[in-house]
């Protein structure tokens, strides 16, 4: 296919852990790249197997003109860049609500101005806070931080454009991605890079409460995979929220043991009282992901935590 013939995909966020990885996944695709992002959590680094196939365009969403200026040309959006610490939005709510809410606002307002087919954005599985597992998009949001209250405002923006901007849209609600180029050092690092990088320096790790609640663990290969197939899908996705895991639930205690027998060794664990307001168990019914956009998870936790312990 000539240059012109691929679409253009907008990845804003794309230098980051799971951007980067769509990057990679809409290039197989036969797709052109451009990264918006602003490095403040991405790095270049982390596109560097790619650098010579892509745009790169420095910038932030909370600047239209940036976005006005990255939009050209596009036909699709993948909308990724965001706060996404739930620990620090409590600090930072006011942030949290510029880049995350009027970030997405000005960024689907852009789309719309330019004509852009679909916007493919980052949700989360936070949007379901204490409901009872599995969860199932039908259920009715119940935010419980700042950053979840974020996420669940732009799968509405992302509704309300498809209905009435004409740009088509879907929020993919992801649970707990886990992968290669996960930051374990940075203070709000997700809970396999931690555990990962502490039992392979043999020091211990914690564990709050009973280390029996649940989590629905995601390789960030079959992440990258569902935002292509979301890109790929033939009918209007009409701003639907969809469950992007696996269905399977994995407590902290087996992740850990999981973790030590990958890396041949054993955890050495300190408890620590449960965290206030913590989730119990996630984890996602995943069917309408397989009906909307033909999309199901395949890596099995033990596998691709064997492909980052080697
Ligand atoms: N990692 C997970 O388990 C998970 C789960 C649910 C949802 N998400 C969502 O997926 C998306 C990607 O998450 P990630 O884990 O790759 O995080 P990440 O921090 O690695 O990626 C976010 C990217 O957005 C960029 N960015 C931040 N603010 C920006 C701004 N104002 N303008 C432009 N770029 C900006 C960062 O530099 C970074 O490259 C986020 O929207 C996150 O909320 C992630």
């Amino acid at each position: 296919m000539s240059g012109g013939a691929r679409p253009l995909v907008l990845v804003t966020g794309g230098a980051g852990f799971i951007g980067s990885h769509a990057c990679e996944a809409l290039l197989t695709d036969g797709m052109r790249v451009r990264v918006f992002d602003d490095f403040s959590t991405g790095n270049a680094a982390n596109l560097a197997g790619i650098w010579r196939d892509i745009e790169v365009a420095e910038g932030s969403v909370e600047s239209p003109d940036a976005l006005a200026r990255a939009m050209a040309g596009v036909r699709d959006v993948v909308h990724l860049a965001a706060r996404s610490s739930v620990a620090e939005s409590i600090a930072a709510a006011d942030v949290y609500r510029r880049v995350n809410i009027d970030g997405t606002r000005a960024l689907l307002a852009t789309a719309a101005d330019a004509g852009v087919r679909r916007v493919v954005f980052a949700a989360s599985s936070s949007a379901y806070g204490d409901h009872a597992a599995p969860h199932d998009e039908s259920m009715e949001p119940r935010p419980m931080s700042p950053y979840a209250e974020t996420k669940v405002a732009g799968e509405a923006l992302v509704r309300e454009f498809a209905e009435s901007r004409g740009v088509d849209g879907v929020a993919l609600r992801f649970f707990n991605v886990y992968g290669p180029r996960q930051d374990p050092n940075s203070a709000y690092a997700a809970v396999i890079a931690r555990f990962r990088s502490r039992i392979a320096a043999d020091l211990p790790i914690t564990i709050y409460g009973d280390g029996l609640q649940t989590r629905d663990f995601i390789h960030v290969s079959d992440t990258a995979r569902a935002i292509a197939c979301a890109l790929r899908a033939t009918t209007p996705l009409a701003g639907t929220a969809v469950n992007i895991g696996t269905g399977r639930a994995t407590s902290v205690l087996e992740l850990a043991s999981l973790i030590a027998h990958a890396l041949g060794g054993s955890p050495v664990m300190t408890h620590a009282a449960a965290r206030e307001g913590e989730v119990r168990d996630s984890v996602a019914v995943t069917e309408r992901a397989a009906a909307m956009i033909g999309f199901r998870a395949t890596t099995r936790i033990e596998d691709g935590l064997a492909s980052m312990c080697r």
